[in-house]
């Protein structure tokens, strides 16, 4: 590996158990900032996060997501014990992770083309701009000694998430980070090696 970047990007895992020990709002802060240093279209910042930090919000967001996910796991027959496993996996990830963010998509600097197949490319551009803040945060986080993951849960539900964060107007829900640091002992798992034939072409 050529150098320190190489090996952040290298090493980055999602890990999904945390020690107790909170994360401090300035390290949130210092997080944000890297975010926010993603590459946009237009030199927009169409990124936005909630810190959710109250016992509360936690709950609310909880509750949401459970009854959201419910209706919809119910909607294809899962069986009722495997409903209850993943909500209440779910809900402990939530009301557990030390530092609990939500990202938010702001498309008020996206162009209006008044045009279906044309909006929606400007959208995916703001949404792979997304992908790219959320990565620095990932990278960076492990700067910090922390490690964490993404849920795309609040994709599928973002109307109920507006509601129970009071959201402002613009804010549409995406995922959550979920950021800690490592238990004692963890040690990252070995990733496979790709085939790089599978990824690269020439022509
Ligand atoms: C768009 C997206 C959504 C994800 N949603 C979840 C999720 O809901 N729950 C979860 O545990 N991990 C989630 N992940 C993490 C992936 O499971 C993880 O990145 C993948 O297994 C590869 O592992 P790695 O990140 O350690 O390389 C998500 C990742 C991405 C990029």
């Amino acid at each position: 590996m050529p150098g320190d970047v190489s090996r952040a990007i290298d090493s980055r895992r999602s890990v999904r158990h945390f020690d107790d020990e909170p994360v401090s709002r300035d390290i949130v802060e210092d997080l944000i900032r890297l975010a926010c240093t993603a590459p946009a279209p237009h030199h927009s910042r169409p990124w936005r996060f909630v810190h959710v930090t109250s016992d509360e919000r936690r709950e609310a967001l909880a509750d949401a997501m459970s009854d959201a996910w419910r209706a919809d796991l119910d909607a294809v027959d899962t069986p009722v014990r495997e409903v209850d496993r993943l909500l209440r996996r779910s809900r402990t990830q939530i009301e557990e992770a030390p530092a609990l963010l939500l990202a938010c998509l702001a498309l008020d600097e996206a162009k209006d083309w008044q045009d279906d197949g044309r909006e929606q490319s400007e959208r995916d551009m703001f949404v792979q701009s997304l992908g790219a803040a959320l990565q620095n945060i990932l990278l960076a986080a492990g700067d910090f000694g922390l490690v964490g993951y993404l849920k795309g849960a609040p994709l599928f539900c973002t109307d109920a998430i507006r509601t129970a964060l009071d959201l402002p107007s613009g804010w549409e829900p995406t995922f959550l980070v979920l950021l800690g640091y490592p238990q004692p002992g963890f040690e990252p798992d070995s990733r496979p090696a790709i085939e790089i034939t599978d990824f690269l072409i020439d022509r």
